[in-house]
Formats: C-alpha cells, sequence, structure tokens
C-alpha cells in the first residue's frame, strides 16, 4: 500500500507523504496553458483536460498522491443550479437558495448527470504511475450552503448565520440535500477509483464552536458515514477551525487537515487518535528558503505526535507561488527520516 495510504491509517512509512491542496492550478505554467480559453466548469467536464490538469503536479514535483481536478460546486452545477465561477472571485449565482421553495433546484445527481465525472476519474486512475492514489473530494455542507445562501463567497457569511439562526428546520433541510449531493459525488469518484476522499470545510472556521456543534456537524458527520463501508481513507479539513477541532474530529474522518494556526501536536490532543495532515503557512512560500526549510523540518517534528502525518499546506497554493518552492518541499519531506 502506498505511503500517502497507510499514513492517512495510522500505520508506519518509509518516507512521509507529502501533496498540496490546489497543487494543480495557477501558479503551473502548464496548468494556465491548459485552461487558456476555456471556462473553468467546462474544463471540469471535459475529461481529456480533467486527466492533464489532474497530472500535471505529479509529474513536476512526484507528490505522493494527485488531487482530483474539479471544484466543489461541480455536482451542484451538474443537477442544474445555475452557478458559474468567476475568474479571481470563485462561485456565483444569480438566484441565490433562501427559502424552502428554493430547495427545489437542489434535486439528487442521476448516473447521467455525473458521467463526466466517472468518466474523468477512470482516466485519471488510468493515467497516475500505480502507487501514486487519487484523491477523491468534495465540499462539506456548510461550505457549500454558504456560497448557495449568499450567492458567492463572503466574507462574513451573514445571510448563511441568520437564515440558521431564524429557521433551523429549513437550515437542517438544505445542509441535509447538499449533504446528499456531495456523498453522490463522493461515491461516484470512489467507484470510478479514487483511492481516499477529502471532505472540504474551507468556510467552517467563521461559526462558533457551539453553532458548529449544533447546525454543522450532523450533516457532515452524514456525508462521511456515508462512506463508512467503502474502505478509503477520509480527510476532513477546515480553516479556521482550530477552537472546534475535536468537534471535526468527531464528524468521523479517519484523517484530520489542519490550517497553520495551530502547530500538529496540540492538534493531536484536541484529535486524539486521528492522522494529521498540514500545515504549512501557504503565505511562506514566498519567503526565502533557509526560512520555508526550517518550518518544513518544525511541522513534521511536530507531526510526530499525530498516529499518521500527511505533509501538506494549511490552505491552497497560493496563485504567486513560485513551483520551484513546492518541488523543493517535496524532496525535503521525502528526506526526512520518518
Ligand atoms: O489542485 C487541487 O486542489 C484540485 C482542484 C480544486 C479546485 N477547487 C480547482 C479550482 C479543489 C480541490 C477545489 C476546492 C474548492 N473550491 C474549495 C475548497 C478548497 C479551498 O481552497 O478552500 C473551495 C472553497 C472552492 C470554491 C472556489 N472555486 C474558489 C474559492 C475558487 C477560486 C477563485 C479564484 O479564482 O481565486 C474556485 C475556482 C477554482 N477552483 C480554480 C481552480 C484551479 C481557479 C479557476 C481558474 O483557474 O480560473
Amino acid at each position: 500500500m502506498s505511503n500517502f495510504l497507510r499514513a492517512c491509517r495510522g500505520e508506519p512509512v518509509d518516507r512521509i507523504p507529502v501533496w498540496f491542496m490546489r497543487q494543480a492550478g495557477r501558479s503551473l505554467p502548464e496548468y494556465r496553458k491548459a485552461r487558456a480559453g476555456v471556462p473553468m466548469l467546462e474544463a471540469c467536464r471535459r475529461p481529456d483536460l480533467v486527466v492533464e490538469i489532474t497530472l500535471q503536479p505529479v509529474r513536476r514535483y512526484g507528490v505522493d498522491a494527485a488531487i482530483f481536478f474539479s471544484d466543489i460546486v461541480v455536482p451542484l452545477h451538474a443537477v442544474g443550479v445555475p452557478i458559474d465561477i468567476k475568474p479571481g472571485v470563485g462561485p456565483v449565482l444569480d438566484a441565490p437558495i433562501r427559502s424552502r421553495a428554493d430547495l427545489a433546484a437542489l434535486r439528487r445527481p442521476e448516473p447521467d448527470d455525473l458521467a463526466p465525472i466517472d468518466q474523468a476519474v477512470r482516466g485519471v486512475v488510468s493515467s497516475l504511475p500505480p502507487d501514486v492514489p487519487l484523491i477523491g473530494f468534495a465540499g462539506a455542507p456548510f461550505t457549500l450552503a454558504s456560497y448557495l445562501i449568499e450567492g458567492g463567497p463572503s466574507r462574513h457569511h451573514e445571510r448563511t448565520k441568520a437564515l440558521m439562526h431564524s429557521d433551523p428546520d429549513l437550515w437542517h433541510d438544505l445542509l441535509a440535500r447538499v449533504g446528499d449531493i456531495s456523498a453522490d459525488f463522493l461515491r461516484t469518484q470512489i467507484r470510478a477509483g479514487a483511492r481516499a476522499v477529502q471532505l472540504f470545510d474551507s468556510w467552517a472556521g467563521a461559526l462558533s464552536a457551539a453553532d458548529y456543534r449544533r447546525f454543522v456537524l450532523p450533516h457532515s458527520a452524514a456525508v462521511l458515514s456515508a462512506l463508512a463501508g467503502l474502505d478509503v481513507p477520509r480527510i476532513h479539513f477546515g480553516v479556521g477551525t482550530s477552537e472546534f477541532l475535536g468537534s471535526m474530529a468527531d464528524a468521523g474522518a479517519d484523517m484530520v487537515g489542519v490550517d497553520w494556526r495551530l502547530p500538529l501536536d496540540e492538534a493531536a490532543r484536541r484529535a486524539p487518535g486521528k492522522a494529521l495532515q498540514g500545515n504549512l503557512d501557504p503565505a511562506l512560500l514566498l519567503a526565502d528558503w533557509p526560512v520555508v526549510e526550517r518550518e518544513v523540518h518544525r511541522i513534521i517534528e511536530e507531526g510526530r505526535a499525530a498516529p499518521g502525518h500527511v505533509f501538506n499546506l494549511g490552505h491552497g497554493v497560493l496563485p504567486a507561488t513560485d513551483p520551484e518552492m513546492l518541488a523543493r518541499v517535496t524532496d525535503t519531506v521525502h528526506s526526512v527520516t520518518p
């Protein structure tokens, strides 16, 4: 079994595995070339492009896992939600979902809706070196619901929080539907050959610990438990969620992703028994190499407190990152004795 999958399961490794969130993307010239003139959601529906872009960072860096090139809003788009991805902005929709009548837009995907995903995953898996597993992914219910309710990216998530507290019944029905769609998206990727999955709750850090437990945790737990029998490790990641990392761990994933705010040894205390993924601050990749090198070694030492450690960033690769930095980080992680 690959080092990546062993680390996810908390089993011994012969080198520390590493991959980077957003490793396929705007910091790579070969990515910009492949994407030229193709809108993001169209690229996600073209298996030839998805295969090429997913493989680019594997070729360039020799990372231990590939992440499927897609987006968290792809399954919503696939069931007809009128959502688009604006360059430099993110997902936007003209008609936000804020009432019970609006829920009708959130139907469950039919197999045909996800056929391009199935085909692209199969293409990726057959093109990857056999020892490099593919990570499938989906957006967690809260992060997706925030885009749907706000109509786009949001700094304060104010309409989302207002709906959550004003109409808890509608809130729970909305999150349950979004969770079903994410679970179907993940199941499609697993059936087509993804060997691990990551559930991204990127914006959950906007919540209090109490609201997270009451309004979000049950829905993320439902998505993760829908995959329990499929024998793939599940990673659960959030940004700014240190305050309730233990609750995120309770959602049931095998591995918890940690941002740069919390050292991994402290994360291991807050999420006992869980393998950990993280947590180099992506902004530091713009600093001088000796700074980055020192950080990589610190993180590896702190990661020894967890039953398993997959090296990663604390959030996605920033567009201004020099790919050479990621190459050096990969080589440095691989050079350390586990
Ligand atoms: O390399 C990878 O990690 C795989 C591909 C991937 C993308 N989006 C491609 C993408 C993954 C795993 C995602 C997940 C995603 N999408 C998340 C969770 C991860 C995170 O970063 O917190 C979120 C919140 C989204 C929503 C979204 N989609 C945002 C915020 C953006 C960026 C907007 C921008 O341009 O700054 C997108 C668009 C997007 N998704 C791009 C890529 C490569 C950029 C599109 C482009 O190049 O035109």
